[in-house]
Order: C-alpha cells, then sequence, then structure tokens
C-alpha cells in the first residue's frame, strides 16, 4: 500500500470513528438529559417518566445530532405540535356538542390550549434570543392553562397527560440550558 492510500485510508477510518462516535455521544445525551429531567422534583410540574421523554425526544429525528440546546428547542416544538393537535381535537368535538354545560367546558378548553400555544410561542421566541430563563419561565406557564381545561371537561386525561409530560420535559431542559 502506498504511503498516499494508507493516508486517506486512515483519515477515512477516522471519520467513520467520528461519526460513530458523534452518534452514540447523541444517544447518550438524550440518556442523560432523560435521567436527569425524571430525578427532578418539583411542585409544579408532574414527574417526567424516563421512557416517555426518551422517545418524545426520539421521534424527532432532528434529534440525532442535537446538543442539550437542540434538543430543547426540539421538545418545546413537540409541545407546539401536540398543543396544536389537541386544540384541533377539541374544536372537532365542540361541533357535535349542543347540550350546554359540556359546551361550555369545551369553549373553555379551547381557549385555554390557545393560551397554552401563545405561552409555548413566547417561550420558542425567548429561547432564539438566547434568553433561556424567560423561555424557562413561559413554557412553565404553559401547564396551568391544560390543567383548568382538565377541571372542567374530563373527556381529555390521556391527552392532557401526555402534554404534561411534554411540557415538564421542555421545562427541565430548559432549565439545565
Ligand atoms: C446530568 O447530571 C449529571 C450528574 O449530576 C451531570 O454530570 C450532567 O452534566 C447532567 N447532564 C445534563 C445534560 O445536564
Ligand atoms: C401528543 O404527544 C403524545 C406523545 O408524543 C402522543 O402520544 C399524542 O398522540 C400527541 N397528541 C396529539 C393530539 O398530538
Amino acid at each position: 500500500m502506498s504511503t498516499k492510500s494508507f493516508s486517506l485510508l486512515s483519515l477515512f477510518i477516522v471519520f467513520l470513528v467520528l461519526d460513530f462516535h458523534g452518534v452514540v455521544a447523541n444517544g447518550d445525551l438524550i440518556t442523560d438529559v432523560c435521567k436527569n429531567a425524571s430525578a427532578i422534583r418539583s411542585q409544579i410540574s408532574p414527574i417526567i417518566k424516563y421512557d416517555f421523554c426518551v422517545a418524545s425526544l426520539k421521534a424527532n429525528p432532528a434529534s440525532k445530532g442535537a446538543d442539550l440546546l437542540g434538543l430543547g428547542k426540539i421538545s418545546m416544538e413537540t409541545c407546539l405540535t401536540n398543543a396544536t393537535s389537541i386544540r384541533s381535537y377539541i374544536a372537532q368535538i365542540l361541533k357535535g356538542k349542543k347540550e350546554q354545560p359540556v359546551k361550555h367546558a369545551l369553549e373553555d378548553c379551547l381557549t385555554m390550549y390557545s393560551g397554552a400555544l401563545d405561552n409555548i410561542h413566547r417561550a420558542i421566541a425567548s429561547y432564539e434570543k438566547k434568553d433561556y430563563k424567560k423561555a424557562n419561565i413561559f413554557i412553565t406557564g404553559t401547564d396551568s392553562y391544560s390543567d383548568i381545561c382538565e377541571a372542567g371537561f374530563k373527556g381529555l386525561t390521556k391527552q392532557s397527560g401526555d402534554f404534561s409530560q411534554l411540557i415538564a420535559i421542555s421545562v427541565a431542559i430548559s432549565g439545565m440550558v
């Protein structure tokens, strides 16, 4: 083997190792972040389920190469997507409802999830401006909206439980950056 092809080969191997290392390191980061997040005990956020945390971050393919800051952004975007679909779902079931107490409760839920969405948008905007503390405050405030909806309407337990987890993950990560 010539010296030239040998050095090309070693360069190739170095890149292979670096690339492999990058993937492993990121898998470790998600694991690490979710381990730490699930160890948090707070008065306002639910306890984060480790498996849910890992699955929710890995669900976005962009998490593969992401650093901690990137994971924070991804988790907030997941909250945004989730709140948007919950809101659409509420609007959809509201259409078929005529009975006043249920209708009223669902209208409140619609308002609450709109408020939650505003909050998440503000959190993401702050995060993009590198104001992580403000982002953390906005995202922390988001959970109370779904709680208020939940108090009035009992048909969204699964959705609001998942949503609370997603919010808690964002709160945790924006508190780590
Ligand atoms: C998770 O906690 C460990 C132990 O306290 C710490 O060394 C590590 O930096 C933390 N990871 C993140 C992503 O904050
Ligand atoms: C919200 O996120 C959870 C967890 O990723 C998922 O199971 C659920 O389907 C999502 N709900 C909506 C309405 O998008």
